[in-house]
């Protein structure tokens, strides 16, 4: 059977589970490609790091200049994090007429534009599965498979790391911290997992997707973006005993020719699909115009489920499969209609708010006045009576608002900080 020479650049986590299919699956890879995809070259920066995958002799390099250089190597997964090197390298790859796959979100939700110009103007084409979801096909399931619809909205669990440590503090108590380091120990989070945690990684995700399904130009900082540093086991607890979960979502809604765009930790009903996703499962609901609702659960983090979606990338793009994808979808390109973000404050929701308050009479009144004064309709308010042998004044109340603009809670919020009765910054979630 004949080769295509594929190199991968960067041996990490991803890379080497990248590795380890190519190696050890080649029959399967072949028997789906035609061909065989043939591990010419693996460049790495330090040659002598211990590696948890054999690599045969003479494909380990610390040249990139063994991949540019070398004409046969016609397919190359650039698996690098962050935005330098890894926009050189990628430039320097196309120029040298490689076809790329990558997983690098930060680098397609930054530089996309500039990428894809640059492979279209070369005839060359980029495959990135594995930038969003981890293993779960939703790339091609936008790109190719529903493109009878207009999709018209998208709501996800797309960082597996935020969804471990939230089921973490949920059903064993761990603390943040904690389960932040497992999530690093077990290869879910980034080289920077601030990334993760406050929601950045979710919203270059969230801009991936919208590009696809919807069209929008636009740069990822502007999509309203809150993560869970500073999620409160307490909420997660008052949460369970309202019947919901907390999740970080995003969210993005077609309205009228603009699309509303939102990442945040939000109150989810217990029993619903996106409130039972758990661990660093991820899962996205696409609807679309003619399909209706569909839905998508898989692992989105981690060595293997994300080599799954960069070694099928591997095998499309030898097949020539994925240029003739690249070359139909158009992204970022100026002939791709695009959409605009919309203002989402003024989209109404359900909110969850907690506040520490004095214990005395009047409290409640003074609370629900200010709510009821802007507009607030309260739906449910729960408050525990001090446990006997604590001898705080203050107590937690939770409440329960039906349907509001977001600017009425916001107005609410700053008149409760200026009241001596409420004891601490109020929290705020939105409830899906
Ligand atoms: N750090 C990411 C996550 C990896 O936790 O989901 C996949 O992009």
């Amino acid at each position: 059977m004949e080769r295509t020479k594929v190199a991968i650049i960067g041996l990490g986590t991803v890379g080497t589970g990248v590795a380890k299919l190519l190696l050890d699956h080649g029959d399967r890879t072949a028997r789906h490609a035609g061909r065989i995809p043939w591990l010419e070259k693996a460049v790495v920066q330090n040659l002598n790091k211990p590696r948890k995958v054999e690599i045969p002799d003479g494909v380990l390099t610390d040249n990139l200049d063994d991949v540019v250089s070398n004409p046969e190597i016609t397919v190359v997964a650039q698996l690098i994090g962050g935005i330098e090197p890894a926009r050189t390298i990628m430039l320097q790859l196309l120029e040298a007429g490689k076809d790329i796959i990558t997983a690098n979100k930060a680098l397609l939700a930054i530089h996309g534009p500039e990428l894809f110009d640059k492979a279209r103007q070369l005839g060359r084409c980029i495959a990135f599965e594995a930038s969003v979801g981890g293993g779960i096909p939703i790339i091609t399931n936008i790109g190719q498979c529903l493109t009878a619809n207009q999709v018209t909205s998208l709501r996800g669990i797309l960082n597996g790391t935020c969804n471990f440590i939230i089921t973490q503090m949920q059903d064993h108590g761990t603390d943040f911290e904690t389960a932040l380091r497992e999530a690093q120990n077990l290869g879910y989070a980034e080289a920077d997992p601030t990334l993760d945690v406050n929601g950045a990684d979710t919203a270059q995700k969230l801009s991936i997707l919208s590009q696809l399904a919807f069209g929008v130009r636009g740069n990822w900082e502007d999509i309203p973006c809150k993560g869970i540093e500073d999620l409160d086991i307490a909420d997660v607890r008052f949460a369970d005993q309202l019947g919901y979960r907390i999740k970080l979502l995003a969210i993005a809604k077609l309205v009228e020719n603009e699309v509303e765009m939102n990442v945040s930790p939000m109150l989810i009903k217990k029993g619903s699909p996106l409130a039972e996703v758990q661990d660093a499962f991820n899962a996205i609901r696409v609807r679309g115009d003619a399909v209706g609702p569909v839905f998508y659960h898989g692992q989105g983090a981690g060595q293997m489920p994300t080599a799954s979606a960069v070694v099928a990338d591997i095998i499309d793009t030898v097949t020539g499969r994925s240029q003739i994808t690249f070359n139909n979808l158009e992204l970022w390109s100026e002939s791709h209609r695009p959409r605009s973000m919309a203002d989402a404050s003024q989209t109404r929701n359900r909110y969850y708010l907690r506040m520490q308050v004095t214990d005395k009479p009047g409290v409640m009144a003074e609370i629900t006045g200010i709510l009821g004064k802007n507009g607030v309709s309260i739906a449910s308010i729960i408050q525990h009576k001090p446990d006997q042998e604590s001898l705080a004044s203050t107590v937690p109340l939770v409440i329960m608002s039906h349907q509001t603009a977001q600017n009425a809670i916001t107005k609410s919020v700053e008149e409760f900080m200026q009241s001596e009765n409420i004891d601490s910054k109020a929290v705020v979630l939105k409830v899906l």
